[in-house]
């Protein structure tokens, strides 16, 4: 984005991460089920989902995947608008690269997890309050922290 990331944009994300805040057991559900919806095969790669046929309520693995991905990326949000880049510590990165090349995520995955946070957000924002800005602004954040966590998984592998 060449107009980097604005103070605005900024504000957008951290404001509906607390929306997301509000009811994490819902929510996380919901990112979980909309991600299988979009890509059932992706239930085998996560521990907590391979062992039953329903996708569990209130896991607390669950519950932590869909925190990191929602709350690493409003942190994306506001670096990009400090630092005009997503850094992530390099004990961080190495661990999250590790962790999804041992579990056999691949690039298109990225785009699955993507596309379920932005349909996760819309449901809990409301349709009202939804915008073409809060969903590039969500999906810029997204896409570098992502791409930062693929290059790692390239380097690693
Ligand atoms: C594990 C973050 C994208 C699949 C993890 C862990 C973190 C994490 C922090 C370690 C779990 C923990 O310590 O609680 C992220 C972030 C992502 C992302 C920030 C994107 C920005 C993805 C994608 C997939 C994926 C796209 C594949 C659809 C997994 C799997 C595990 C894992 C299978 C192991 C979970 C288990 O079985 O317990 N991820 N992840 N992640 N991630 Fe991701």
């Amino acid at each position: 984005m060449a107009a980097g990331f604005t103070d605005r944009q900024e504000a957008l994300v951290k404001e509906s991460w607390k929306v997301l805040q509000k009811d994490i057991p819902r929510y996380s559900l919901l990112f979980f089920t909309t991600i299988l919806e979009i890509a059932p095969a992706a239930k085998q790669m996560f521990s907590f989902l391979r062992e039953s046929d329903e996708i569990p309520q209130n896991n607390p693995k669950l519950k932590a995947h869909a925190v990191k991905v929602f709350k690493m990326t409003c942190e994306s949000a506001v670096q990009l608008r400090e630092k005009g880049e997503v850094v992530v510590k390099e004990t961080t990165l190495k661990y999250l690269g590790s962790v999804h090349l041992k579990n056999g995520v691949v690039d298109p995955h990225f785009q699955v997890v993507k596309e379920a946070l932005v349909r996760t957000l819309k449901e809990a924002i409301g349709d009202e309050k939804w915008s073409h800005e809060l969903e590039g602004a969500w999906s810029h954040a997204y896409d570098q922290l992502a791409a930062a966590i693929q290059l790692e998984m390239k380097q690693e592998a």
